[in-house]
This record gives structure tokens, sequence and C-alpha cells, in this order.
């Protein structure tokens, strides 16, 4: 199996990306990250802590990490993405206000990252489906680990329009040097971007699937998905939303579920309306070598197959 830390701000999507993970026995998940993003980096822990107990998920360490970008930059400090996702991050299914069983790890993102990529005996993969602070932030401190790093698998940027201005897109825009950073950064990159994520909706068919698990985790999945469907038809006018995260995990168990095409991509860092854009060289007509891997068509029926069957396997441990 793949040996993947999760770096997520979850999140809806990010939720099902971190069940994905831990439910296929292709993916190794030695630990989550959390990140400022869709919602304060005290929610987005909250809420990993909160996935990993109702879905069982024990055993994986969950680290809270950057409370807000590498640098203030003209939108001041964090940004959140409270229209998707709601106050809490993850709205929908109202997990109450107990602490969640799952513990959080007392080392912060940084220091847990450190010690897995120092010890464990292979190069580990890097998932961030948030904002690429954590990630910058790793690589700033501790520019050796790199050769630890096998690859950087993330969600984020588009080949076409953003989501947050019409450029940019949320993950890139919150952290728009770390993203610069991490796609100059050398390591084997492949992203999924808008342009391919919006291929996977969660339409009403895949809600039934879900609810037809019958089991507690598949009702659950089902509320979140219900919320995430509402504020995708308000904001974007959207049928069904787009499971954005998910396809980086998906990718990793099944390379063949996205076509991939290599090419440079840079992060616009200045510009008067495209900060934060992702600016992708699909016609070579710059003549810069390529830097990444970007996701093209998705197999959206194989990808829906894995989610689905991923919250089927949680459900009935
Ligand atoms: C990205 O932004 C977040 O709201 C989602 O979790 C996803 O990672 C999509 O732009
Ligand atoms: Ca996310």
């Amino acid at each position: 199996p793949v040996p993947v830390i999760l770096d997520c701000d979850p999140g809806h999507d990010d939720a099902f990306n971190i069940l994905l993970a831990a439910a296929h026995p292709a993916v190794d998940l030695l630990a989550i990250t959390t990140v400022a993003g869709n919602q304060t980096v005290e929610k987005t822990t909250l809420n990993a802590r909160r996935v990993c107990s109702v879905a069982g998920i024990h055993g994986v360490p969950v680290a809270a990490g950057r409370d807000r970008p590498l640098h203030a930059g003209p939108y001041g400090g964090p940004r959140v993405a409270e229209n998707i996702h709601g106050d809490s991050g993850l709205d929908g299914p109202g997990f109450g206000e107990g602490e969640p069983p799952v513990p959080q790890d007392p080392r912060d993102a940084l220091a847990l990252t450190r010690d897995i990529l120092l010890t464990h005996p292979a190069p580990v993969t890097l998932v961030p489906t948030g904002p690429l602070t954590n990630v910058a932030a790793l690589l700033l401190a501790h520019p050796e680990l790199a050769a630890r790093i096998e690859r950087i698998v993330l969600m984020g940027g588009s080949t076409g329009r953003g989501n947050t201005t019409p450029a940019a897109e949320f993950n890139i825009l919150c952290d728009p040097e770390a993203a610069d950073l991490v796609f100059r950064s050398g390591i084997p990159l492949t992203m999924f971007g808008l342009n391919v994520t919006h291929q996977v909706r969660a339409t009403p068919e895949v809600l039934s699937r879900l609810a037809g698990l019958g089991t507690p985790l598949g009702r659950l999945c089902v509320k979140l998905l219900t919320f995430f469907a509402a504020t995708y038809r308000e904001v974007y006018g959207f049928d069904a939303p787009p499971l954005h995260d998910p396809l980086t995990v998906a990718h990793l168990i099944d390379p063949s579920l996205v076509s991939l095409v290599r090419a440079p991509v840079a992060v616009e860092l200045a510009g008067t309306y495209t900060r934060g854009a992702t600016v992708i060289d699909l016609d070579g007509v710059t003549g810069l070598p390529a830097n990444a891997e970007v996701g093209i068509e998705a197999d959206a029926d194989r990808f829906w197959d894995l989610i689905v069957d991923a919250v089927r396997v949680l459900g009935e441990r």
C-alpha cells in the first residue's frame, strides 16, 4: 500500500477523502494533519477527529497545523468557506457538543509530519486537500525532508476558471505564496483542479446508493452531501455538488481513473484580478519545463464506486 499523510481542512469533501484513505487497502494512512481553510484550524481539527470517530478510524494520529497563511497578503488573515461548509465546517449531520473519542495528537502538524518522514522506512506521499500552508512551512523549515517525500498529490487550482474569484480556486487563493513554493519545490506533483473535480458530482443517485447501505455511517454521509448539495445549489447554481478532494486518493488507488497531462504550472502571486490563479501551459507555448501532472478527465462512475464501497466497508466494521 501507498504510505500517505492527508493534510486537509474538513470540509465535506475532505471528510470523504479521509474515509476513502482509511477504508482502502491500497492506502496506508499514516496521519491526518489539518490546516485553516474551509473553517478555522480549531474547527477543521475537531472535524477530522469527528470523522475518524464516527467511522471507527482509530490509531491514525490527527494533528493541527497552521491557523493562517504564510504571509498576510492583501486579504489579511485566513479566509473560510462558511458559505459552502457551514459554521462548523462540516454542517449537516449535527455531531453534537461532546468531545469525539479520537484524540488530537500533542504534536503540531509540522512535528508529526517530520517524525513520520524521518522514521517511515519508505518515502511518503503527501496528499494536501486544503491550503498548502502546512506543506510549504515544512519545506521551509526542513528542506532536507523533501527527499523523504515520494510525491505530492493535491486538490487545488484549475486549468480554467476559479471558484472563489473568477481566476482563483479556494485552496490556492487561501495561501498563494505557499502554493507557489510547493509548485516550485521540484517534488513530483500531481494536481486535481476544478476542471476535473467538477466532473464528479454527488447526484441524487449517489445519495440513494449511500442511503441504501443501511448503516449509520451511510446515513451520515447522506446528511453531509445533502447539506453540501444545498450550498452548492445556492452559491453556484449546481444541480449536484462536486466532491473535489477524494479524486486525490482515488488516483492513488486507481491511477487509470483520471487522465493526466504533464505541464508547466505557475501560481499567480500578483495580478490585479488574478492573484491565486494557477496558470497552466497546456499547449506548451511558454517552452517552460513541466513541473506537474494535471488531472484532465475523470471516470465518475468508477470514482463513485470507490466512495460508496469505502463507506460500506467502514460502516460494516
Ligand atoms: C476546495 O475548496 C474547499 O472548499 C474544498 O474542500 C476543496 O478542497 C475546492 O475549491
Ligand atoms: Ca478541502
